[in-house]
């Protein structure tokens, strides 16, 4: 049976309305072809255009059906070790500090899949947090797929959801095995409370809404999201948070730009977010592991980054009789798209000797330099500049093309990282980011980043950076995106 586009469209919306759930060309697409089979499945008894009343109550078999089959699973154990190394160190250890002796620690992973995510979070706190009072410790998991919720509360599990080799002292020490598969050991299971809900529908884990949460990770949900819904779901987060709680989302979902309700901080290679900062045990913190707040001009500055780009732009242009630092930066910068370095790097030191911090022209002396493979010349000065300005994104990018140059991929992962946070509608970052994973094998992040950048890519007009190595515009980057994704997904095959 056809199912016409306009059903098609009306059943869209109606499933973004309720869940925030965004539907590019290839998720309407699958939709299309699983209301196709959903009718099929009914013996086609129903007609297309009644099959949306079909779905109008939320508790039919239909309405879940369809969930359960157009959200993403996809979760393993430790997912992210930067998150619990994070939660290990520095997040809990700060509830913990804050809280009276024997007062209840609320944990909630909202969008947990099929439980991989709450059950890393219990099996922490048993493995580092042994001489607390566990009972104390209350984690919810919610999802809106009541497949994957049962999925989790039986709590089996096959080799994928241990992806990370270095799990293995967690896997034999809280899982039994029974062949192919591992089942969570009760102590375990017990420490986790599921339930099936929907983010949007304000339906939250505690029948005591006088009680606030302490923690809340959100990970790898957002992607799916339109920035509306991610809006209202973080408005009510911060509602049920408590005053100093935290949040975690996923490492490219740079909420910042869209609610500028919660402190941002770096922990490591990723951000967190605090509701209220308590700056004297950050400050304490920050001593001993790589954790730092963002100030509230830096985030301030992120924002109005573009906004004071275009501005320079413009009256750079406007300008009559360009000032002489700025007519030598431009015949540099034509210099070097035309590939002569030299002439390039001639001008361009002639505009240094005029202005040493001037951080456009350092920049295009890094990128000569790097083009000449000049890498840790070119490093040093990617790194001055950022002494300069520590949210000049160009530098984070240089810095990560050299790491792949230098065929160091996690130290690209983490440039290219801060590069997404500073503007996430790079599509350029996406897609280096992508490769970096690929180049590591981890071919999962790697798929969502290649998505990502064709999702990015196609909404821009115009591409991010011109490099040493060289100009891509949007088509071809999206290509390449392509052509990854599919040997990607032969490697899945063979
Ligand atoms: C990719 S999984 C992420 C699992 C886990 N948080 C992680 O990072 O490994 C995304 C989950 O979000 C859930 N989800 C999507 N929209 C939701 C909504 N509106 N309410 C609750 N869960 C939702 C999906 O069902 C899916 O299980």
């Amino acid at each position: 049976m056809l199912v016409p586009d306009n059903i098609v469209e009306d059943v869209k919306n109606f499933i973004s309305m309720r869940t925030g759930i965004k539907f590019n060309d290839d998720k309407t697409n699958s939709l299309k072809e699983l209301i196709k089979k959903r009718l099929e499945y009914h013996k086609n008894k129903v007609l297309p255009e009644n099959y949306r009343l079909m779905l109008i109550d939320k508790s039919t078999d239909e309405y879940r059906q369809l969930l359960n089959r157009l959200t993403n699973h996809e979760t393993y154990f430790f997912r992210n070790k930067t998150h619990f190394q994070g939660l290990k160190d520095f997040i809990i250890p700060q509830i913990i500090k804050r809280k009276k002796a024997e007062e209840e620690i609320i944990i909630w992973s909202a969008g947990s899949a099929t439980g991989e995510e709450p059950y890393s979070l219990a099996m922490y706190l048993k493995e580092y947090f042994y001489d607390n009072n566990l009972a104390r410790f209350k984690i919810f998991g919610t999802d809106i797929s009541n497949e994957a919720v049962e999925k989790s509360m039986i709590g089996i599990f096959s080799r994928r959801s241990f992806r990370d080799p270095s799990n293995q002292i967690f896997m034999d020490k809280y899982f039994i095995q029974d062949g192919e598969f591992f089942k969570i050991k009760n102590d375990i299971k017990n420490m986790v409370i599921f339930q099936t809900s929907n983010l949007m529908d304000g339906e939250y884990p505690l029948a005591d809404t006088s009680k606030k949460i302490d923690l809340i990770l959100c990970r790898n949900v957002f992607i799916y999201f339109d920035h509306d819904s991610i809006r209202r779901v973080t408005d009510k987060f911060y509602n049920i948070l408590h005053d100093d709680g935290f949040l975690i989302v996923g490492h490219s979902e740079a909420i910042n730009q869209i609610t500028d309700k919660f402190q941002p901080m770096i922990l490591g290679d990723t951000f967190v977010f605090q509701k209220t900062i308590t700056k004297k045990s950050t400050d304490s913190f920050l001593k001993q592991l790589e954790v730092r707040p963002l100030s509230p001009e830096i985030v301030l500055k992120s924002k109005e980054l573009d906004r004071e780009k275009e501005k320079i732009k413009e009256s750079r242009e406007l300008r009559v009789g360009l000032q002489i630092e700025d007519r030598l930066f431009e015949e540099a910068l034509e210099d070097f798209n035309y590939e002569h370095f030299n002439k390039a790097l001639e001008k361009v030191e002639g505009l240094l000797k005029i202005n040493p911090k001037n951080e456009y022209g350092i920049i295009l002396k890094a990128n000569i330099l790097a083009n000449e493979r000049k890498y840790d010349w070119s490093e040093r000065l990617c790194k001055e500049v950022l002494e300069i300005n520590p949210i000049n994104e160009e530098a984070y990018f240089l810095l990560g093309i050299i790491c792949i140059e230098k065929e160091d991929f996690t130290s690209a992962i983490k440039y290219f990282k801060q590069v997404l946070f500073l503007n996430p509608n790079c599509g350029y970052g996406y897609f280096e980011l992508a490769f970096s994973f690929q180049q590591l094998r981890l071919y999962s992040e790697s798929l969502t980043n290649y998505q990502n950048a064709i999702t990015v890519l196609k909404s821009n007009s115009k591409s991010c950076f011109k490099t040493f190595r060289g100009i891509f515009d949007n088509i071809q980057l999206i290509d390449f995106c392509n052509f990854n994704i599919n040997q990607i997904k032969k490697v899945y095959r063979g």
